[in-house]
C-alpha cells in the first residue's frame, strides 16, 4: 500500500484516484474546484461514468480515499500523480497554466523525497522541464516519471482495471520500479521507457487511432459514391490481423476531449521542430468535413432547411458519456440553426450539460416526443435506446419518416421493410415508397 495524492479530479484524474484506492492504496484527491470536492464528499460524481460513484461511495466507506482543496494534505504522499486539464489555445498547442500552477504548489508543499507522475496529456519535452522547475523550487529531491493515460470515457474504469499496457516513462530505473509496484495489483502488461518516448507515445497512439477514423470515413465517401458497403469493407479489412477492426466505424468524425486536442497539439508540435506533418493535418481535416457532411447532404435534399422542424438524436460525443466536448451535435445544431431550422433534441443523459449551450433547441423529455411531428431526424449519437428503437416508430411519430444517421446505427434490410428514407454513411441510400414495403 502506497500514500498517493492525485492533483486534478476531472475524468483522469477521478478514475485514476478511484482505481489507484481500489486496488488497495490510500490515496487523496485534490482539486480547487471546491463545488466538486464537496459533491465528491458527498459521494457523488460530478460526471456521468459507468460504475464510477458506487465505487468512489465503496472506497470513502473503506476509508481508502480522500477529497480536498488544500495542498498541505498531499504532504506525507511518496506518489504525487499530475491529473489536471491541459486545454487548447488558439493555435491548437496545449495550454500547460494548470500544470505549473499545480507543480509550483506542489513544490511550496512537499516536505519529504517524492515521484510526481505526470498523468495530463503533455507536449514531448515537457516532463523534464518540469522536473527542473519543481526541483529548483524545494529542498527535497523530486523525481519525475510520466505515464500517460489511455482510458475512454464511457469505460473508463474497465479501462484503468483491464487496460491494453502501462506506459512508464523515467530517467532513473528506481523511478519506474517504484511506479510498477504501484500497478501490481492489476495484471496489466507494462512498457519502460524514457520521458520523451512515453509522452509521445500517448499523442501518436491518439493521432494514428484517430488516422484510422478519418481514413474509414474517406473511404465512406467513395463507397457511397461507387455503390459499395462501408460496414462490409470495415470488417473484411479488420480482418487481416495486421489492420484489426477496432476504429474502423464510419460515422460523422471524433470528436471528445482527447483526439481534437492532441491532434492539432501534435501537429503544432511538430511545427516546433519544423516537421511538417501533412498525414495528420489531413486527418484533421476530413473530421471537420465530416461533421458537417450530414447538414450538406440535408441541404441538398430539401430545397432550404428554413423553418424545417429537425429532431436531432444525440447530443453526446459518443455513447455512455455526457460529456459534449468537441462533439459532433455542436457543429451540426450550430449549422442548423443558421440555416433557420427548428430543432428538438433528446438525448439519454447529456441534456443537461448541452441546455447550457442551445437556449434557442427545445428538449425533448423522451424520443417519442422528440420525433412527434417531426419532418427529418438526425442521429448523432449511437445511444442503444436509438439503436433499438422500433423502426415502425419512425413512420408513426413524424410526417414522413426521413433519417440521416451519422453513426449506422440500423440494418439497411430492415429499413427496407419500413417507409423510410433512410441516408447513413458509407451505404446505398434506401429510399422505400410505400409499394415497395408491400412487397
Ligand atoms: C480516446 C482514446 O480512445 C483513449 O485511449 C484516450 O485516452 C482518450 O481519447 P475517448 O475520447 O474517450 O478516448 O473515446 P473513443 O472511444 O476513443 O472515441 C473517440 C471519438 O471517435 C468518438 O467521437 C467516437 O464516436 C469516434 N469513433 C471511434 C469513430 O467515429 N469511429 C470509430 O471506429 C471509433
Amino acid at each position: 500500500m502506497k500514500k498517493i495524492a492525485v492533483v486534478g479530479a476531472g475524468y483522469v484524474g477521478l478514475v485514476t484516484s478511484v482505481g489507484l484506492a481500489h486496488i488497495g492504496h490510500q490515496v487523496t484527491c485534490i482539486d480547487i474546484d471546491h463545488k466538486k470536492i464537496d459533491s465528491l464528499r458527498r459521494g457523488q460524481s460530478p460526471i456521468y461514468e459507468q460504475s464510477l460513484e458506487p465505487m468512489i461511495q465503496e472506497n470513502q466507506r473503506q476509508n481508502r480515499i480522500t477529497f480536498t482543496s488544500n495542498y498541505e494534505e498531499l504532504q506525507d504522499a511518496e506518489i504525487i500523480m499530475l491529473a489536471v486539464g491541459t486545454p487548447q489555445l488558439s493555435d491548437g498547442s496545449a495550454n500547460l497554466t494548470f500544470i505549473y500552477q499545480a507543480a509550483e504548489r506542489i513544490a511550496h508543499t512537499v516536505q519529504q523525497p517524492v515521484t510526481i507522475v505526470v498523468k495530463s496529456t503533455v507536449p514531448v519535452g515537457t516532463c523534464e522541464k518540469l522536473h527542473e522547475y519543481v526541483q529548483e523550487r524545494t529542498p527535497h529531491p523530486v523525481e519525475l516519471a510520466s505515464n500517460p493515460e489511455f482510458l475512454r470515457e464511457g469505460s473508463a474504469l474497465k479501462d484503468f482495471f483491464e487496460g491494453d499496457r502501462i506506459v512508464i516513462g523515467a530517467n532513473h530505473e528506481e523511478t519506474s520500479q517504484l511506479i510498477m509496484e504501484m500497478y501490481t495489483p492489476l495484471q496489466i502488461p507494462i512498457m519502460t521507457t524514457d520521458l520523451a518516448s512515453a509522452e509521445m507515445i500517448k499523442y501518436a497512439s491518439n493521432a494514428f487511432l484517430a488516422t484510422k477514423i478519418s481514413f474509414i470515413n474517406e473511404i465512406a465517401s467513395i463507397c457511397e459514391k461507387v455503390g459499395a458497403n462501408v460496414e462490409d469493407v470495415a470488417n473484411g479489412m479488420g480482418m487481416d490481423q495486421r489492420i484489426a477492426p477496432s476504429f474502423l466505424q464510419a460515422g460523422i468524425g471524433y470528436g471528445g476531449s482527447c483526439f481534437p486536442k492532441d491532434t492539432k497539439a501534435l501537429v503544432q508540435m511538430a511545427g516546433h521542430v519544423e516537421h511538417r506533418f501533412e498525414l495528420l493535418e489531413s486527418v484533421i481535416h476530413v473530421n471537420n468535413k465530416q461533421q458537417n457532411k450530414l447538414v450538406d447532404q440535408m441541404k441538398e435534399r430539401f430545397d432550404t432547411l428554413l423553418r424545417k422542424r429537425v429532431t436531432v438524436l444525440g447530443l453526446s460525443f459518443k455513447p455512455g458519456t455526457d460529456d459534449l466536448r468537441e462533439a459532433a451535435s455542436l457543429v451540426i445544431i450550430d449549422r442548423l440553426l443558421r440555416e433557420g431550422a427548428s430543432i428538438t433534441a433528446y438525448d439519454p443523459i447529456a441534456m443537461p450539460r448541452a441546455k447550457e449551450y442551445f437556449p434557442a433547441v427545445t428538449f425533448a423529455s423522451n424520443v417519442e416526443e422528440a420525433l412527434s411531428e417531426s419532418e427529418v431526424a438526425i442521429i448523432v449519437t449511437e445511444w442503444d435506446e436509438f439503436k433499438e428503437l422500433p423502426l415502425h416508430y419512425y413512420e408513426e411519430l413524424m410526417d414522413e419518416a426521413i433519417i440521416f444517421d451519422g453513426r449506422n446505427c440500423y440494418d439497411l434490410e430492415q429499413v427496407k421493410k419500413h417507409r423510410i428514407e433512410y441516408y447513413s454513411v458509407g451505404r446505398p441510400v434506401i429510399r422505400q415508397t410505400e409499394s415497395a414495403t408491400l412487397t
